[in-house]
């Protein structure tokens, strides 16, 4: 009677065994799995075409503190962006962030919305709130964050009149000039 109680028990204890082994061992095959995708990513640094008229070197200081990581091409990629989980969540903000406002590439299509980050940094939206823990030099006192809201705003403009805007709609006119200019070119041509 009590043989048949332990034999049930040793069973027992051997299917828990076997489950938690299989549980484990799938848990590792996909980490392995994702942490290769992870190290396969591309960390790229692109060069740096132009930067905008700052209007002075604390406020691009202030930016690349707390800004850069993700609206630059001078990403610092740390060791934690090659270890999965994290590295898609950072690989994805860096490709994000720089579609959105990129300093590196300014006047080339870099600028798109970098008019928007004095407002982003006033909301509290930007940086992230998952981005402070690991990075405390982003955190601003208030004096430096006010710095760098007044100093975002004269380099960047603020939302649509300021000089952060020029570059795209000018590159569009030039466009248009050059090919109005072409009129009156051949009409000379035929005039000479
Ligand atoms: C960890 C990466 C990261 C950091 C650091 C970061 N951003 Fe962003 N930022 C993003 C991503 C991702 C987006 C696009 C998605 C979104 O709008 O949330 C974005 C979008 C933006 C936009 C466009 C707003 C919009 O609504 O699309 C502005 C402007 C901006 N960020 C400014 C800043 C400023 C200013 C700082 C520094 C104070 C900063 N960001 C720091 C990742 C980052």
């Amino acid at each position: 009677m009590s043989n048949s109680v332990t034999t049930v028990r040793e069973a027992k204890s051997r299917w828990v065994r076997r489950i938690a082994l299989i549980l484990g061992g799938t848990l590792v095959t996909v980490f392995v799995i994702l942490q290769g995708v992870a190290l396969a990513l591309p960390r790229s640094n692109p060069p740096v075409v132009t930067e905008p008229p700052w209007d002075s070197p604390q406020t691009r200081e202030l930016f690349m503190r707390a800004c850069g990581d993700c609206h630059s091409n001078q990403t610092n990629w740390r060791w934690y962006t090659y270890v999965a989980p994290v590295a898609f969540l950072a690989y994805r903000d860096v490709t994000e962030g720089r579609q959105k406002c990129n300093v590196s590439e300014w006047g080339v299509g870099g600028e798109q919305k970098c008019d928007e980050s004095a407002e982003t940094i006033q909301k509290g939206t930007m940086p992230p709130w998952f981005y402070l823990p690991l990075h405390p030099e982003a955190r601003f006192s208030p004096q430096e964050q006010q710095q760098l809201i007044q100093g975002l705003l004269a380099t960047f403009g603020e939302g649509g009149e300021g000089p952060g805007r020029e570059g795209t709609p000018g590159r569009q006119n030039e466009e248009n000039e050059s090919e109005e200019s072409l009129i009156p070119r051949a009409i000379a041509l035929r005039l000479s």
